[in-house]
């Protein structure tokens, strides 16, 4: 390792608690918070898998009573979701948030919390940086998915249904002060969610581990990320029963999000939001269908660190030249999409020749691009979405 002589932050913040059966520890982490009456976010798929009974079961003999159930959430976290949650807060009179669900459900939760707190009503008009900047209502996470990481970033991405846009902000005080990992809670994820959300984990490491902000902390935890996704996650959807690849995979999810957030991700995500945003394409998925492509693309300005990916991905690196290496990981992970039924282009989402000028712009214009590795011009996007088409 290099001597730092460059300058390396790296935040933290969520106290992480992570065991099979974490859920019971809800009451005494709200408790530790001072939290008495919190609304519980999630949704319908959440609730049908009987997870949000669990989570009920867990406070049923505690001094915290539910102020309400907010379980309004659907795919990505919607600005007119987000603005009714945070009238809900309030009529309510809730003290505290529980998020129990995927990333939709946890930045649904961040988003209303940022209202309440700011005092503001429309999360649409909050798009930026530290606009609210002190501390919040007191926050769970309980992911039901390994995942986007959400349960330990500081931001959210949300959904402008409106303008068809994907756009975020960050608030240091909008992270969960707690995220309780609960590998029980990701055994009822049906099989193409669990290689959605894992691929999305995959991205965040491989994305972080190449961004020009990578940094040695970050390093340790999304290398780390992606030996666990290309070890676990094929099990994980094979067999969703088996509470050990879930564990990992939950373990992975998180510590690819904390390595993430301090490097911030590429190309592949800008893209992902800008299909989201257009054309509905849930995020993972988007991701699998981007991130060989990107990769490609990217092959070489990552610095050789491609062959870390590949020898992470347990490919017999040596004896490689480089581009061999970085060949072998594009190769890899072309692999495991494959065998995980993911789809490996833009088929079937309605998209046109004449609507990737504006799919580039929008990809062009997402936060995320600034930290790809390689910087892009539009025409260079247009044409890796053309190539998918
Ligand atoms: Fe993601």
């Amino acid at each position: 390792m290099a001597l730092p002589e460059e300058l390396i932050e790296f935040k933290l913040r969520t106290k992480i608690v992570y065991r099979v059966g974490s859920v019971e520890e809800l009451p005494f982490e709200l408790g530790e918070l001072g939290a008495k009456r919190p609304v519980i976010f999630t949704d319908r798929g959440v609730i049908e898998a009987g997870i949000l009974d669990y989570v009920k079961k867990a406070l049923k003999e505690s001094d915290v009573e539910i102020a309400g159930v907010f379980d309004k959430v659907r795919q990505d976290a919607l600005v007119s979701v987000i603005n009714e949650a945070a009238r809900f807060i309030k009529e309510v009179e809730g003290d505290s948030i529980v998020a129990v669900g995927g990333g939709s459900v946890m930045d649904t939760a961040k988003g209303a919390n940022v209202l309440v707190t700011g005092g503001e009503e429309d999360i649409a008009e909050h798009v930026g940086a530290e606009l609210v900047g002190r501390p919040m209502l007191p926050h769970v996470a309980i992911p039901t998915t390994a995942g986007t990481g959400c349960e330990v970033t500081w931001g959210a991405i949300i959904k402008n249904e409106e303008e068809q846009t994907k756009t975020g902000f960050i608030e240091w005080y909008c992270v969960a002060d707690v995220a309780l990992l609960d590998p029980k809670v990701t055994v009822s994820l049906p099989a193409a969610l669990t290689a959605a959300t894992g691929v999305d984990t995959l991205t965040h490491a491989i994305e972080a581990y190449t961004s020009p902000y990578a940094n040695p902390l970050a390093d340790a935890m999304t290398l780390h990320a992606i030996r666990l996704v290309s070890r676990w996650l094929r099990r994980a959807v094979e067999k969703g029963d088996d509470l050990e690849a879930r564990a990992y995979m939950q373990f992975a999810a998180t510590v690819a999000g904390v390595g993430f957030f301090n490097t911030m991700c590429g190309a592949v995500h800008a893209c992902a939001h800008a299909l989201g945003g257009m054309f509905d394409v849930p995020h993972g998925v988007a991701n699998s269908i981007m991130l060989p492509a990107v990769m490609e693309y990217n092959r070489d300005y990552v610095d050789g660190r491609y062959r870390d990916v590949a020898e992470a991905m347990g490919v017999d690196v040596r004896g490689l030249s480089a581009g061999e290496a970085a060949d072998a990981a594009i190769a890899a992970v072309r692999q495991l999409i494959s065998e995980l039924g993911l789809p490996a282009d833009l088929k079937g989402y309605g998209i046109r020749e004449e609507d990737l000028p504006e799919l580039a712009v929008k990809a062009m214009e997402d936060i995320q691009m600034v930290f790809n590795p390689r910087p892009p011009e539009e025409e260079e996007i247009a044409e890796l979405f053309r190539r998918l088409l």
